[in-house]
């Protein structure tokens, strides 16, 4: 392998990443592993372990695409590859990244583990374009905006969750719906809280530049509630924040509105659900470390 595509590669596994997915993965495996059958041990099979490793790797890939798209040159605390190897080598980096996470997926020889997880792709990719449309009526955007919150995020651990049920017992439907809607909801009130901490959290403690969003011409949940009591937000948003004062003036509505209250409630309800979907398992140390899991989303600074 060139010495150099293994360097840019190795460059963001380097254990500064929250790796919030390899323990959704892991937690929700032994999860189900107890859950089919208490007597045995819960230990995680190979290829369970294996897809906690491969969905790190779909995440991390995105996220060297992500900085690309986005311009960004910071990413958990350190400069981001395309500012250090160039937007060329970035996007090669995270193609192989993606490709090496195929083979490693293709290896498990799980017909149905690959189609779970082949659906995250295309999921990615559609909510990355998604995001780069605005919607004129304000009910179609808050739809919009929760559908591209799954395709970009959720789809991922509620996949991941998923495969790894499917392993626990391929024939056990409801073993694998538990997991997925597990994985979806907890996906969702994540991104919820992330979109939160846009505004509120300091790029020293995120590890990258916060307020992006709006300079980014993203309308997520703060704004998008907002809107309802500010529809001078609406035109705004229509032209992404382009005009000079937008993001300035639209920041100060936000912190006028509710917007971001609304959002945490929502991110609640989204933890809430996720709770009710894992406690339909047995109980087992996993289980209630997922529920746990499930609150620290909501209430984390990071
Ligand atoms: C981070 O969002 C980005 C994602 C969660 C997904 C990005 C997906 C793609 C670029 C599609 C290509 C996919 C693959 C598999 C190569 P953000 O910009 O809101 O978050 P940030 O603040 O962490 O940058
Ligand atoms: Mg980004
Ligand atoms: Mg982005």
């Amino acid at each position: 392998m060139l010495p150099q595509l293994r360097e840019v590669s190795n460059y963001l596994f380097d254990e500064r990443g929250k790796q919030i997915r390899p323990m959704l993965v892991y937690l929700t495996a032994r999860a189900c592993n107890y859950h089919t059958d208490p007597k045995k041990e819960s230990k995680l099979t190979e290829g369970q372990s294996a897809i906690g490793v491969i969905s790190e790797m779909i995440h991390t890939a995105s996220l060297i695409h992500d900085d690309v798209i986005d311009a960004a040159h910071i990413r958990r605390g350190k400069p981001t590859i395309n500012s250090v190897w160039g937007q060329k080598k970035a996007i090669l980096t995270g193609d192989y990244i993606l490709s090496r996470a195929t083979v490693a997926l293709s290896k498990l020889r799980n017909e149905r583990v690959v189609i779970v997880l082949s659906q995250v792709l295309d999921d990615l990719v559609q909510g990355e374009f998604m995001q780069l449309g605005s919607k004129e009526d304000r009910g179609e955007r808050f739809n919009h905006y929760i559908k591209k919150t799954f395709r970009k995020t959720a789809s991922l651990m509620a996949c991941s969750c998923k495969a790894v049920a499917i392993l626990a017992d391929p024939l056990n439907q409801f073993l694998h719906d538990v997991a997925f809607n597990f994985g979806m909801h907890f996906g969702i009130s994540f991104q919820l809280i992330d979109d939160l901490l846009d505004f509120i959290a300091s790029d020293d403690v995120m590890g990258k530049p916060t307020s992006t969003d709006l300079r980014l011409g993203l309308a997520t949940a703060p704004v998008l509630y907002a809107c309802d009591r500010f529809p001078e937000l609406d035109a705004m948003i229509m032209r992404r924040f382009t005009q000079s004062g937008d993001v300035q003036r639209a920041r100060e509505i936000v912190d006028q509105s509710d917007g971001m209250d609304q959002t945490k409630r929502l991110a609640c309800f989204h933890r809430d659900e996720a709770i009710r979907f894992i406690s339909q398992l047995g109980e087992s140390m996993e289980r209630n470390a997922l529920i746990q899991l499930s609150d620290d989303v909501v209430t984390r600074h990071k």
